[in-house]
């Protein structure tokens, strides 16, 4: 059964990135991105990138959001839904990395992010279809 969740709650995921992009720390790429993470228990946790002088430590939003989820709930943490936002409102799909970190986390995740042609709905298998497993 593939995932759904209500407009309203799409609504106010889509928000809560929105408002988390603010704190995001882009002073290299200028790319402000906010991500909010929709656990199975009903809470929402909010992320920002956060980038940094020695560019390759730099953290996505959709991390920050799902590490500050665990940290929260524990390692049985199990997203629902992830949903992105960014500063200039253009296309950002969620990147590799942390398409397998939200694998890791909810296999059956819906994700909500701005693509190409508009708001997209979908789920994380198929914007990661075999994700890596031990
Ligand atoms: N970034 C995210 O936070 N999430 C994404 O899904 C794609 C990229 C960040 C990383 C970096 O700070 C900036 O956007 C430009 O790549």
């Amino acid at each position: 059964m593939p995932m759904t969740i209500s407009a309203e709650q799409q609504e106010q995921m889509l928000a809560a990135a929105r408002a988390a992009f603010k704190n995001a720390h882009a002073p290299y790429s200028n790319f402000k991105v906010g991500a909010t993470v929709l656990t199975e228990r009903g809470t929402l946790y909010q992320g920002c990138n956060v980038e940094n002088a020695s560019y390759g430590l730099t953290i996505c939003a959709e991390r920050n959001a799902i590490f500050a989820a665990v940290a929260a709930e524990g390692s049985d943490m199990t997203i629902k839904a992830v949903a992105v936002a960014t500063a200039n409102d253009g296309p950002c799909a969620p990147c590799g990395a942390c398409r397998q970190v939200i694998f890791e986390f909810g296999p059956d995740a819906l994700i909500l992010f701005r693509g190409q042609s508009g708001t997209e709905q979908m789920a994380i298998t198929k914007l990661l279809p075999e994700g890596f497993r031990l």
